[in-house]
């Protein structure tokens, strides 16, 4: 069986990698760990040189997939049984400004893939986002509930969920079988600590005592990159099918959670200035509150997330083994 990870650069790309290549962080289940032991090649594929550290027990492959002739190319060399695919345009404020580009990297390169996944009768397990709603429901959103983008970054994640679901319309037999994993603020240590994240720009910012604007009116579901790479293995060895939420258990105001980040590594937190939305004024307008309901990942897939603290303890590992 081969399982080929797209944006293994990237932080949940790398914790996916890590995560088949057996990293007891990622929680999985010994006859799954066994199975891909046993079975499993895995394929990494990066833009541009691998920054995985780790450079045995899998494939490496460099490819651009906004360009239709690479995707092709990947794909059809390897004819992967399942493609995890993690790799976008991330940043929210760039996708607002840089249209073209996300729409590029979000949509148009979801259809190279799809269509050439479709030829070989891959399984695609393909990463979205809490972004997708608009954040006014008031509690956490389960996958029924109906998305209502507002900013580009969220259309184009949007557009892409559609363009994977239309490769199987309901009911009829299609070749690509799918499932969407939905998450929300993942926070983690990626080798050569190349992406930040929630946790990690405050920490780095208060380490610094460099003063930093905290919004105090929006609430998510913060998401261990390990937990969410343990999701996406056991759904790509389980071909599970369909939406999933996935993300942290408990939804926290933002401004919580750098609170219990700055007292976690007993920072000074009179560097933190409380901030609204209006204040901060951001590119790309955010949703007020997205947590989800992770029920059906738990009964499906065994998703068995970390408290917040957990996380903060596994993150405060890997900073202290990467100096
Ligand atoms: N992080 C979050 O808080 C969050 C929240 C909700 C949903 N998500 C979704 O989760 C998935 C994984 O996110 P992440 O946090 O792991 O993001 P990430 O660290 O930015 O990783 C994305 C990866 O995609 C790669 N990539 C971008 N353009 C590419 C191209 N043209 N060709 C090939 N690779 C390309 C990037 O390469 P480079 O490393 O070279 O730039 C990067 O390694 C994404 O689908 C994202 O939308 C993330």
């Amino acid at each position: 069986m081969k399982i080929l990870v797209t944006g293994s650069n990237g932080l949940l790309g790398q914790k996916v990698i890590y995560g088949l290549l057996g990293d007891p962080l990622c929680l999985l289940p010994d006859d799954i760990r066994k199975k891909i032991k046993s079975e499993v090649q895995i394929i990494a594929a990066g833009k541009g040189e691998n920054r995985i550290h780790r450079k045995d027990g899998y494939i490496y492959e460099s490819f651009d997939m906004t360009v239709k002739a690479e995707v092709e190319k990947l794909f059809l060399k390897h004819k992967p049984d399942v493609v995890i695919n993690t790799a976008a345009m991330t940043n929210v404020d760039a996708c607002e400004t840089k249209r073209e580009e996300c729409w590029l990297a979000n949509v148009t390169a979801m259809q190279y893939m799809v269509d050439v996944l479709e030829k070989i009768g891959s399984h695609l397990i393909h990463i979205s986002t809490d972004f997708v709603f608009d954040g006014m429901k008031g509690s956490e959103y389960a996958e029924t509930d109906t998305p209502n983008p507002l900013h580009y970054y969220a259309l184009s994640k949007l557009e892409g969920e559609k363009i994977v679901m239309k490769s199987l319309p309901a009911g009829q037999a299609g070749k690509l079988k799918w499932a969407i994993l939905r998450t929300i603020i993942v926070y983690g240590v990626v080798d050569g600590n190349t992406r930040s994240n929630l946790v990690l720009w405050v920490k780095n910012n208060l380490d610094k005592k460099q003063k930093i604007n905290v919004i105090n009116d929006q609430f998510r579901a913060p998401t261990l990159s390990e937990d969410l790479a343990q999701a996406c293995i056991v759904a790509a060895m389980k071909r599970a099918e369909g939406i999933y939420h996935v993300s942290g258990e408990k939804t926290y105001n933002i401004l919580e959670l750098a609170n219990i980040i700055a007292d976690f590594w007993k920072l000074d937190k009179s560097y933190m200035t409380s901030v609204t939305s209006e204040q901060l004024n951001q590119p790309a307008k955010r949703p007020p509150y997205t947590g989800f309901v992770i029920d059906k990942a738990k009964r499906d897939l065994g998703y068995t997330p970390r408290s917040f603290m957990e996380g903060l303890k596994i993150v405060d590992d890997q900073i202290k083994r990467s100096v």
